[in-house]
């Protein structure tokens, strides 16, 4: 099949499209490199610097292509709530401008890369696709925002559309990584202290309903959300529709998280505890059964310590990220 890649300089996109060229799809990818890196396209992909909001070029782009993975995003929680416009025109405007380029070209398979971030402060855990959708910040609000706008655009032209609400996505591919700038994720952090690149990591409170006060997360590989990718491509293929959380179904705390950094690196991870980061829900562990009872979906790196493995071999193999 030949499919549109946005965001495909991006982390899960970069590792999503090196999984679909392992499995003989032609990949065209798009990105306007803003947050993504020029570094992480493979030499097999047929890349484009285009914005989504240029919506002329996406259409130029789209002929003959069977499929669309939608990656590109603004993704810093903190960043749009401070500016919210940002992350609508970005994310809401970016999707819009793809699906009026894709109905006018007939494109008609979307997948989608959602986010936990739309349920908010879950009332249980595990989270099911069912729970209220409550987004606490504009981040999540822009993913839920596009995952009604793909319910209206089925009705109306009949897109299929799969959207997977990933949760904490962590872990590298064999040649891709994550190199956010700024980094504000656990794991790469944590990893840079225990290299000696940072100081100290700050844990954002321990006065949490959990097992040692800290915050519970659910950490997915982020192969384990490719193979996910490419199963629900084939089964939007064959004409699924809906949403489908993706994680380990385990919680780990960040202090679960440093300790199997040092036990991973053999290095000191030297924390502080410091005051709770605005709008982090207490836990977040996914309930991934529907994925993987409707995708025949299976996890092959649920182990925290491979996750964090595969972080760290990467990080020590691009100390500095991308080159470009
Ligand atoms: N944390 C720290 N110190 C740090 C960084 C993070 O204590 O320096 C904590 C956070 O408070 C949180 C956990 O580590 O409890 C994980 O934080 P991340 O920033 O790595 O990830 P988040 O859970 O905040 O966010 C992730 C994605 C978002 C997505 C969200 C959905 O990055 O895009 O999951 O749940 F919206």
């Amino acid at each position: 099949m030949k499919i549109l890649v946005t965001g495909g300089a991006g982390y899960i996109g970069s590792v999503v499209t090196e999984h679909l060229l392992d499995g003989a799809h032609e990949v065209v990818a798009v990105d306007n490199l803003s947050t993504g890196h020029r570094g992480a396209i493979d030499a097999r992909v047929s890349f484009r610097e285009i914005d989504l909001l240029d919506e002329p070029s996406l259409a130029a782009i789209l002929g003959g292509v069977d499929a669309v993975c939608h990656f590109a995003a603004f993704s810093q929680v903190a960043e749009s709530v401070a500016d919210p416009l940002k992350y609508y025109r970005n994310n809401v405007g970016g999707a819009v401008a793809l699906l009026d380029a894709m109905r006018k070209r007939g494109v008609k398979y979307f997948l989608f890369s959602s986010s936990a971030a739309v349920y908010g402060e879950p009332d249980e855990t595990p989270i099911g696709e069912e729970a209220p959708l409550r987004p606490l910040n504009a981040y999540g609000n822009t993913k839920l925002a596009i995952e009604r706008i793909l319910a209206d655009c089925s009705v109306s032209w009949g897109l299929r559309s799969l959207s997977l609400r990933y949760f904490n996505a962590a872990g590298a591919g064999a040649r891709h990584g994550e190199d956010h700038r700024p980094e504000t994720h656990l794991i790469p952090l944590a990893l840079d202290v225990a290299l000696g690149r940072r100081d100290e990591l700050v844990v954002y409170g321990d006065d949490y309903p959990t097992h040692d006060g800290t915050c519970v997360r659910d950490y997915i590989h982020v192969k384990d959300l490719a193979t996910a990718h490419m199963l629900g491509l084939e089964k939007l293929i064959g004409g699924y529709s809906g949403v489908l959380n993706l994680g380990n179904g385990r919680g780990f705390s960040v202090l679960d998280v440093i300790r199997a950094a040092e036990k991973v690196t053999g290095l000191a991870v030297a924390r502080r505890i410091g005051d709770r980061r605005a709008g982090d829900p207490a836990v977040l562990v996914a309930s991934s059964e529907k994925a993987e009872r409707v995708l025949g979906w299976k996890r092959f790196y649920p182990s925290i310590d491979e996750i964090i493995r595969d972080a760290f071999i990467w990080k020590k193999a691009h100390p500095e990220g991308y080159p470009e």
